[in-house]
């Protein structure tokens, strides 16, 4: 190597052992709001994997689904000077306080995967999250195309009451529906985005639709509670996937298990990596000051039976659902 050569390795590697030093310092502070459904180990798992690729010193708490313990962990890391702090808001209101005191203490925040009260935008730093109501949207006109003309009771299982994405999923879901009035909701209650709950919801709305014979399709909010669902309805002798259609969002791997044996339809996918983009944004907004866009929006894809269920099931399964 000749001497020009070598200044320029040892430029390159200097520059390189910088960018690398100063994402070393960074430290994240993560409010999860819990492991609720499939799609958020998932989305725990691959944070984690994100911040280790970046080098970046990250801190996860579990909120155990209540917004009082997600507020404690803000402060808890507003106390320890983290430089950012991501927040999977498990409703939408009530942040203001909190947010407020971040502000004050110049510690950006990024809302992941789902939003808070639109009053509040110029409390945190950017959102990623996916279209929710789109979500909705694309589930509801899929099951209008494959009924068709055909008159179909629809029961829904909705999220947890308040969050950000089961408002979204239902009204987008209703605007799928809309000018079809062969296509119904005729029932529609949470189940909280758990398996079990899900699963009891569905139980009940069974009972009340003379035994799910008068059940065209279900519409659940996650896939977990279709997955609690499609266990009811085996449990009262209902064919799921062919008797009573089945649409549900996230793209779990169980969920692909259910399509490839014929007990499901379809799903919208939800990508679990909603950290990667994040921290890309907190670090070019340290290093640089770029300020990014107030939404980075992930993509949704619909898969039905016709998209290899099996495959994408063998090329899901160990990614940390
Ligand atoms: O906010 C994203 C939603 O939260 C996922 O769709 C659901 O599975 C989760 O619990």
């Amino acid at each position: 190597m000749n001497f020009k050569a070598l200044l320029l390795a040892t430029a390159v590697s200097g520059a390189l052992f910088a960018a690398h030093a100063q994402a070393a310092e960074l430290t994240v502070g993560f409010s999860q709001i819990g492991s609720e459904s499939g799609w958020r180990a998932a989305e725990t798992t691959v944070s984690k994997a994100e911040a280790k690729k970046r080098n970046i010193n990250f801190k996860i708490a579990d909120a155990q689904q209540k917004q009082e313990n997600q507020i404690k962990a803000i402060r808890s890391f507003i106390a320890q000077g983290v430089d950012a702090i991501f927040l999977a808001p498990v409703v939408s209101t009530g942040w203001d306080s909190v947010l407020k005191e971040a502000k004050e203490a110049k510690i950006p925040v990024v809302l992941l995967d789902r939003d808070i009260d639109p009053a509040g935008k110029e409390l945190y730093l950017t959102a990623v999250t996916s279209d929710s109501v789109h979500e909705g949207k694309v589930a509801g006109e899929w099951l209008v195309k494959t009924v068709g003309t055909k008159p179909c009771n629809v029961v829904e299982l909705q999220g947890t009451v308040g969050a950000s994405v089961a408002t979204n999923r239902k009204k987008g879901f209703e605007d799928g529906i809309a000018g079809h009035a062969n296509v119904k909701i005729v029932r529609s209650q949470t189940g909280d985005f758990t398996r079990a709950k899900g699963k009891e919801v569905m139980e009940s709305f069974i009972k009340a639709e003379g035994g799910g014979k008068n059940i065209c399709a279900v519409y659940a909010h996650n896939d977990d509670m279709m997955v609690g669902a499609i266990q009811a309805m085996k449990e009262a002798g209902l064919k799921p996937g062919t008797d009573v259609l089945t649409v549900s969002i996230d793209a779990v791997p169980d969920i692909f298990k259910a399509m490839a044996a014929g007990e499901a339809n379809a799903t919208v996918e939800l990508t679990p990596n909603m950290a990667g983009p994040a921290f890309d944004a907190v670090i070019a907004y340290k290093d640089k000051g770029t300020v990014p866009p107030k939404w980075i929006q992930t993509e949704s894809k619909l898969y039905t039976q016709a998209d290899n269920p099996k495959a994408v099931y063998e090329a899901k399964k160990d990614l940390g659902y």
